[in-house]
């Protein structure tokens, strides 16, 4: 510390809050709109509202190489990787266009045994370089809208993103990109089997439950994932913004802070219905 510095003490939530913009006094608007279509088990991991939203069928049919990554060898080497094998792979994965412009592959970060799954688009500049996920301005961002909610970066928290590849200048992932990385994305959610994902951002939505419309449409809903690597357990989904997005568009702060905080509820009954006991430390920490 310089000289006459008074030392810095913790934000409480409060101050977090506004810190990141986000006012306290917001209510919660509950809204639940239950939509489980049943899809085929055997190709697509959803369980929400879009019936042909495998893989196979998002991807381009047109000869792109992202097509050639759905090659049933390839899918069921990825589904039965380890860690380690998934790190290698995803390191030196030529599936699609991305990787000819990536630094290095950005696989995800944090505890692996998490029960909170965030989930972004790809990495940018940034990430590209240090390989991490959303360690730029919109990661600073995403740190604080999980201080907001008592979580912390690799504390029972693990963020990936849809491509593990970065874009070129940052634009939004193709389908056949998003679906040739799918299988990478679908490994590691078997293998952390979190209670509770989150989704940032529309690439984010359309890769876990296909394509599904606006991002408003799918805000508030109570949405589950599943596969047949979660023999049959289903995962509750919470859709909201991209923190990159809502660095740009300020008032939908306001929404993100609601989506959160149905997060949190939905974590807390996931715990409750398995039996464990809520966190009192957590609870203390946030004066509840
Ligand atoms: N945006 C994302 O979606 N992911 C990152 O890792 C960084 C920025
Ligand atoms: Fe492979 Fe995914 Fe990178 Fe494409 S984005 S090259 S599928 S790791």
């Amino acid at each position: 510390m310089t000289g006459g510095e008074p030392p810095r003490r913790s934000l409480t939530r409060v101050e977090t809050l506004s810190e990141i913009g986000l006012s306290p006094q917001w209510r919660l608007r509950w809204q639940r709109s239950v939509c489980r279509v049943p899809t085929d088990a055997t190709t697509s991991p959803m369980t929400v509202p879009v019936a042909a939203a495998t893989p196979e069928a998002r991807t381009d049919p047109a000869g792109s190489r992202a097509f050639a990554g759905a090659v049933p060898e390839r899918l069921q080497g990825i589904a039965s990787m380890a860690w380690p094998e998934l790190r290698q792979s995803v390191a030196t994965c030529r599936t699609c266009c991305l990787c000819e412009e990536r630094r290095q592959a950005v696989l995800g970060v944090g505890d692996v045994n998490a029960d909170w799954l965030f989930i972004g688009e790809g990495p940018g500049a940034e990430e590209d370089a240090r390989g991490e996920p959303f360690v730029g301005v919109a990661g600073k961002l995403l740190d604080a809208m999980l201080a907001a909610i008592d979580l912390q970066r690799g504390h029972d928290v693990y963020i990936a993103n849809a491509v593990k590849c970065r874009p070129p200048a940052n634009r939004t992932p193709e389908p056949a990109e998003i679906a040739a990385c799918l299988p990478y994305l679908r490994r590691q959610i078997a293998l952390i089997q979190p209670r509770l994902i989150v989704l940032l951002g529309r690439a984010a939505a359309h890769a876990v439950l296909g394509d599904v419309g606006s991002l408003a449409s799918l805000r508030g809903r109570s949405l589950e994932y599943t596969g047949p690597e979660l023999d049959g357990r289903t995962i509750p989904v919470v859709v909201t913004y991209h923190p990159a997005y809502l660095l740009r568009t300020l008032p939908d702060k306001a929404k993100a802070w609601e989506d959160l905080c149905r997060a949190r509820a939905l974590m807390r009954s996931a715990k409750a219905a398995a039996g464990g006991p809520p966190s009192p430390q957590a609870d203390e920490r946030a004066g509840r």
